[in-house]
């Protein structure tokens, strides 16, 4: 069945806990959509596990495109969710819709992410006037690394934790139809989850949420760089990936690899008619 706004809605009503889960490439993708994931998210996580960056913050417009039409030929129920990448929307509103809008017309996705709270109720509620569904992003919020000084855990102290409520209940009200909570102390997006009545999407933030993401990489063990506590390791990657990669050189460099199975055939004869007429010269 195909998922949209309106059923991952419904499935917070339902008790239906909400999957999701991060791809950047056609076959992943379509693995994920066989496995049955509700939500595919193109995050802007690709800057990092894709690319390479340090962080999310060198991410374009024209990574983000590139992406998610990738993923949108992979498949055929997830709801696809496409981030809007660092100051493709932070700088007006209409940059947020005209944004929101390539990210649909040329990625092809079928909603759209962004980070922030408060601030951007205006760029949410334009964008949704738009009819382009949006998602948003609390807690911590990778685009706003340099500004939030190292911390990781968002929502400790009494302040932060009564912006993050008020932040999500400002969300909701601009018709954000999701709202992603990352690096949350648990009891607080639970408190949160209660107390708004869009879908919350847990990162780092317990089992109290409506749904759960990760990024793909993470759960099979794939990106080694920065492995987050609260990642949970599905399989490990790195070992499959590894002894394949080490195996095929390995059978290339002693000759068991390729052997006739893998190879193709000629007639004897066309072969043979070959060889004499370069014998004699003869084309
Ligand atoms: O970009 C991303 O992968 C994300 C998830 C971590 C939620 O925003």
């Amino acid at each position: 069945m195909k998922r949209t706004v309106v059923t991952v809605k419904q499935q917070k009503i339902d008790n239906d806990k909400i999957t999701m889960l991060t791809a950047y490439d056609y076959s992943t993708a379509k693995l994920m959509d066989e496995a049955g994931i509700d939500i595919i998210l193109v995050g802007d996580s690709l800057g990092m596990v894709m690319l390479g960056y340090d962080n999310t913050l060198s991410v374009t417009m024209d990574d983000m495109i590139h992406h998610s039409k990738a993923v949108a030929r992979g498949v055929i129920n997830p709801l696809i969710v496409t981030d809007l990448p660092f100051m493709s929307y932070q700088t007006s509103v209409y940059d947020a819709c005209v944004n929101a809008g390539r990210l649909i017309k040329e990625g092809n996705a079928n909603a759209v992410k962004l980070e922030g709270g408060k601030e951007f109720t205006t760029h949410i509620k334009a964008i949704s006037n738009a009819s382009i569904p949006v998602m948003a992003h609390l807690g911590f919020t990778p685009q706003s690394i340099n500004s939030l000084g190292g911390n990781y855990v968002q929502g400790k102290s009494l302040d932060v934790a009564k912006k993050l409520l008020d932040d999500a209940r400002a969300v909701e009200e601009a018709g954000a139809f999701a709202v992603v909570l990352e690096c949350v102390p648990m009891v607080l997006a639970e408190y949160i989850t209660k107390n708004i009545s869009i879908p919350t999407i847990g990162i780092g933030a317990g089992a109290g949420c409506d749904g759960q993401v990760l990024v793909y990489q993470d759960l099979l063990n794939l990106y080694g760089d920065i492995v987050p506590s609260f990642v949970k390791q599905f399989a490990n990657g790195t070992e499959i990936f590894k002894t394949a990669f080490k195996s095929y050189i390995d059978e290339t460099k002693s000759g068991l690899f390729p052997t006739s199975k893998h190879s193709f055939k000629m007639s004897d004869d066309i072969f043979n008619q070959l060889i004499s007429s370069d014998k004699s010269g003869n084309k």
